[in-house]
């Protein structure tokens, strides 16, 4: 069904907000310092490329063998470190092949990434991907110590409202319910009934029984929701800024070029985007649909560096690329993984009072039965 209206920080009167963690944390604290390990060797030696040659037969397809040299070393001494600290690596699907394949001990879309962080048993999780995912895995794990190794790596979604907004439109709608995508602050969270992810949003909406439901921040994924449900859809004016940049012209263009090639595509993209896809599915469902039907040329309309991740592990599908990059996510770097396993930084902490509040809607949509 069309979309019942969509809002934003205009119609309150509010300025459009920056990102809530977009204070930078260059320097090294006193803090830092004191509780940190020796630099490791860097040098690009024998023993590193027999270390780490099982990992480059994972990357071979994408990562030539002259930059190998320049990666291998932080490579080796992260994968070490995270012994010596007791840590786990969460990658999402958006991280570079080096980062995803040869240091991450999991991998996934935001559904899995939040699922898996509930599972941890170290005490330590560096999450490689934007700012509200390690939020999500504080919020899910609050007395361990999340590090994510650049704080600056937000999310134009996450950035695009807050809980004040939240308020507001309950005020507006009494009584109707409302639904955060986890691209979202732990402010946000907390004053919503419950989150969901781009793997489970249908699902989400439907578990509330109602006839109307606020769906936030994400209008493009919100159109597509009402798309597939009956219920009737109050979104917000957010937009992922790597997914809207597609359109359908470049669609269509690819097809009159090989009327063979497939074509998947993020449900954050515009509707005229996913009208001319053969499939619409979040990062971890586009990766699935891949791997089982094995297209001989396909197109991934969404962030690039997840074509390079399933073309290390696909290297006979050939895939084309339309290299729209989160810049968010490429701020996190093999350099700046060991600089977060050797000062333990930075160090997401999210208020108590709201991580509690944030926990009940990220915990009620995990347990929401398949
Ligand atoms: P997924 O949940 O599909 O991984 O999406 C997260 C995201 O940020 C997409 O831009
Ligand atoms: Fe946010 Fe879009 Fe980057 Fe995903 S790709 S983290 S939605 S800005």
């Amino acid at each position: 069904m069309p979309i019942a209206g969509i809002y934003g920080p205009d119609d309150f009167g509010n300025p459009v907000h920056g990102h809530p963690a977009a204070q930078t944390r260059n320097r090294v604290s006193a803090v830092e310092r004191a509780r940190a390990l020796p630099m490791p060797s860097l040098e690009w030696t024998p023993e590193v490329e027999r270390a780490t040659a099982h990992l480059y037969e994972r990357v071979k397809n994408v990562i030539s063998p002259v930059e190998w040299p320049f990666m291998a070393p932080y490579i080796k001494a992260i994968n070490e470190l995270k012994k010596t600290r007791d840590a786990v690596i969460l990658a999402h699907n958006y991280q570079t092949p080096e980062i995803f394949h040869c240091v991450a001990d999991i991998g996934g879309d935001s559904l899995q990434l939040a699922i898996e962080a509930t599972k941890v048993k170290s005490d330590i999780i560096v999450q490689c991907g934007v700012h509200f995912m390690a939020e999500t895995s504080k919020i899910l794990n609050p007395h361990k110590t999340v590090l994510i190794p650049d704080s600056r790596a937000g999310c134009s979604l996450a950035s695009s409202i807050t809980g004040a907004d939240v308020r507001l439109l309950r005020e507006r709608f009494p009584g109707v319910p409302v639904v955060a995508y986890v691209n979202t602050s732990a402010d946000v969270k907390a004053e919503v009934d419950i989150c969901c992810t781009s793997s489970n949003a249908v699902q989400v909406v439907e578990s509330l029984n109602a006839p109307t439901v606020i769906f936030l921040p994400d209008q493009y994924l919100a159109k597509y929701v009402a798309s597939q449900t009956d219920v009737k859809i109050i979104a917000w004016k957010g937009a992922c800024e790597v997914h809207e940049r597609f359109t359908g012209d470049e669609l269509r263009a690819y097809r009159d070029a090989d009327p063979s090639v497939q074509i998947i595509a993020h449900p954050e993209c515009p509707p005229d985007v996913l009208a001319e896809a053969d499939f619409t599915g979040s990062t971890a469902h586009m990766i699935n649909w891949v791997r089982n039907k094995h297209p001989k040329r396909v197109v991934m309309i969404t962030e690039c560096s997840m074509a390079d991740n399933v073309q290390a592990e696909l290297p006979d599908v050939e895939m084309v690329r339309p290299c729209n990059l989160c810049p968010h996510m490429k701020r996190i770097t093999l350099p700046k993984i060991l600089d977060s396993l050797i000062y333990l930084r930075e160090e997401v902490t999210v208020d108590p009072m709201i991580a509690e509040k944030a926990r009940r809607s990220v915990e009620r949509m995990i347990n929401l039965k398949n």
